[in-house]
């Protein structure tokens, strides 16, 4: 058994220690707002944060956690970065047809909480893991600066 402390819950999972942890959340958990795309840290859609820091949860296993926090997509809106995230991509329409958009709220909430006012290289910098088949990169863009000012 695994002891899990996931968006301010703890679960025991019975799974093996090398289990990616997207696989817990989205099938041992019912998390689906995570997703899956690539399975190889190259997409950014299985984002989560552990700690606080966004991280692929497609290739971090289970086991190596501990007793770090995770917080995920249906919680990260009770966290302030998240919920001014949240609020901006509302505002500024960002979602098209969605997939990447978990991932993408998680980025931007972590980088939000490490440096509040971005710059447009910050956000460069911080978002580029995270691809959009649909494009939505210059909202995306514009509405992290929304949530800076909020
Ligand atoms: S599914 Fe994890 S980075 Fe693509
Ligand atoms: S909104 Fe469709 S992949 Fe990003």
């Amino acid at each position: 058994m695994i002891s899990l402390h996931i968006n301010g819950q703890t679960h025991q999972v019975d799974v093996p220690e090398d289990m990616p942890l997207l696989w817990v959340l989205r099938d041992v958990l019912g998390l689906t707002g995570t997703k899956f795309g690539c399975g190889i840290a190259q997409c950014g859609a299985c984002t989560v944060h552990v700690e606080g820091e966004a991280v692929r949860s497609c290739l971090y296993p289970v086991g190596a956690l501990g007793e770090k926090p995770v917080t995920t997509i249906e919680a990260v809106g009770r966290t302030p970065a998240g919920a001014k995230v949240q609020k901006a991509w509302l505002e500024n329409e960002v979602v098209q047809c969605g997939y990447c958009q978990s991932g993408q709220i998680m980025s931007a909430a972590a980088l939000l909480t490490q440096t509040p006012k971005p710059t447009d290289a910050d956000i460069d910098a911080a978002m580029s893991g995270n691809i959009c088949r649909c494009g939505t990169y210059v909202r995306i863009r514009d509405a992290i600066h929304s949530a800076a000012e909020a």
